[in-house]
Parts: C-alpha cells; sequence; structure tokens
C-alpha cells in the first residue's frame, strides 16, 4: 500500500509534466506511475520519455507510443494527432523508443488495483461515458479478477465512475454512476472504480491550461485530484516553432485523403 501519484498523457508537454511532478512530491507522493501517452503533440517527446523513465516507478502503453512506434496505424486519430505524431516518429530519439517498445499494455498495481490507457481490451477506445464504463466492467471483471479500482487515461478529462452492482436484477447487470470530484473522493469497498487522473497536457483544452494528476492513497481507499499551472505559452510557441503544429492546408489535405481511403 502507498500514496500514489497518478499521471498521465503528458502527450511530450515537458512544461506541464514538471509542473505535475512537483505538485505531487510536494503533496507526499511516495510512487509515480503514468498511464501512457507520454508522446505526440508537443515538442519534447525525448525530454518527457526521460522523465518518466527516471521519476516513475511504473508506466504502460498508450496509443501514442504505439503509433509513435509505427504499431499502429493512424486511422482512429485525428488530423491534429496524426500530423503530430508523424513529426513525433521523426524526431524520437533511439533510447526513448527502447524505453516504450517495452512498455505493458497494462499493469495490477497492487491486488486489485489496475492500470490502463483506453478501454480494458481497447487501448485506443475513450471510456467516456455511463455505457462504456458498464461494457469495460465486465471486461475488467474477466481479464482481472477481484479488482475493485481501475485507473485509465486516453479520455484527458479527471473522472470517477462508480460501478454498482445490481444482484436484484441479474448478476451481471450493474449500475454506473458517475461520482462528483470535490476535492477528495473516498471509495467504498463494495464497488468498482474506474477513475482517470485527467490529462498532464492543457495545450488541446480550452477551458483551462492547468495539468492534471491525482493522488491514490491505497491504504485510506481515497483519490485528491490536482491542478497546476504551467508555462502553456512556452509549450506553445515551441510545438509552433518545431513542426507539432498541423496547417490550415494540411488539415483540409488529410480530411480529403482520409475520405478518398488514399495512402500519400
Ligand atoms: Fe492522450
Ligand atoms: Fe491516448
Amino acid at each position: 500500500m502507498a500514496r500514489y501519484g497518478l499521471i498521465a498523457d503528458i502527450h511530450g508537454n515537458r512544461e506541464a509534466l514538471a509542473a505535475a511532478l512537483a505538485a505531487l512530491d510536494e503533496r507526499g507522493a511516495e510512487r509515480i506511475v503514468c498511464l501512457g501517452d507520454i508522446v505526440g503533440y508537443n515538442a519534447d517527446p525525448d525530454e518527457c520519455v526521460a522523465l518518466v523513465r527516471k521519476r516513475c516507478s511504473v508506466s504502460i502503453a498508450g496509443n501514442h507510443e504505439l503509433i509513435g512506434l509505427g504499431r499502429l496505424d493512424f486511422t482512429r486519430c485525428s488530423n491534429k494527432a496524426e500530423y503530430a505524431l508523424r513529426r513525433t516518429r521523426r524526431t524520437l530519439g533511439k533510447e526513448a523508443a527502447e524505453f516504450l517498445k517495452k512498455l505493458p499494455d497494462s499493469h495490477v498495481l497492487e491486488p486489485g488495483v489496475v492500470l490502463v490507457h483506453g478501454g480494458v481490451r481497447d487501448v485506443q477506445q475513450y471510456m467516456a461515458n455511463p455505457a462504456h464504463i458498464a461494457e469495460n466492467a465486465k471486461f475488467l471483471a474477466a481479464d482481472f479478477p477481484g479488482a475493485r479500482v481501475c485507473f485509465f487515461g486516453h479520455s484527458h478529462e479527471q473522472k470517477v465512475y462508480e460501478v454498482i452492482r445490481d444482484v436484484k436484477r441479474d448478476v451481471d447487470a450493474v449500475d454506473v454512476q458517475e461520482v462528483a470530484i470535490d476535492g477528495q473522493v473516498s471509495l467504498r469497498k463494495e464497488n468498482t472504480y474506474f477513475i482517470n487522473p485527467g490529462s498532464v497536457d492543457a495545450s488541446r483544452k480550452k477551458r483551462h491550461k492547468l495539468a492534471e494528476c491525482a493522488l491514490f492513497d491505497s491504504a485510506f481507499n481515497t483519490v485528491q485530484f490536482l491542478r497546476v499551472r504551467y508555462d502553456a505559452a512556452a509549450t506553445e510557441a515551441k510545438a509552433a516553432a518545431f513542426g507539432y503544429r498541423i496547417d490550415p492546408l494540411t488539415d483540409r489535405l488529410y480530411t480529403l485523403r482520409r475520405r478518398i481511403g488514399a495512402r500519400f
């Protein structure tokens, strides 16, 4: 049991990663774990991989790692993501690539606590509503018997979903409720939880430019969500200067190419 710092969806944003790590250190995180998407979108993939390697006791692979390494194609990417990932493929250093290649798809942090990036069985699935969670709760029970907490990333929003098994209706039926994130969330032992600590990278967020992360205390069954300031203007300037931002013409070309199914 430990006080874990949870980070996800860093996306090559060195400034946001440094801010999130500092906030977790300040609040006494004993072990930092990363839920994937270390690279993509921003200009510092190698630096972020090096920092995750140095600071995280565990990391799993996100879809951006798999696409950046050429293990998945661009079919399920947005134009913005594809453009930045093509740039990431060209720039990613050998040492960083070697580290990313070894990352597992999932990890059991401690008995009953599972880490995934997207869906339990599909790294590119967005678990973004109660129906997705109900489907994945079944996968979790089948693939990780006894799991009571599943941390996930990919959807880039701080979320807590509580899965309550409805024994009266059907043994397989579950009721999923979103839990309000208000300071600290206490987890009940009898239910299962799907929890997203949020996205470290906020470069594509319109609401705020704050690095998100969370603290999970497995001894007390509590989760605390954090949002911290970072130098978002510096991240954006670097991303633009180093060719990670798609221009309107290329954006239209990518869309056209997807429509006609061409490879160019
Ligand atoms: Fe992501
Ligand atoms: Fe992702």
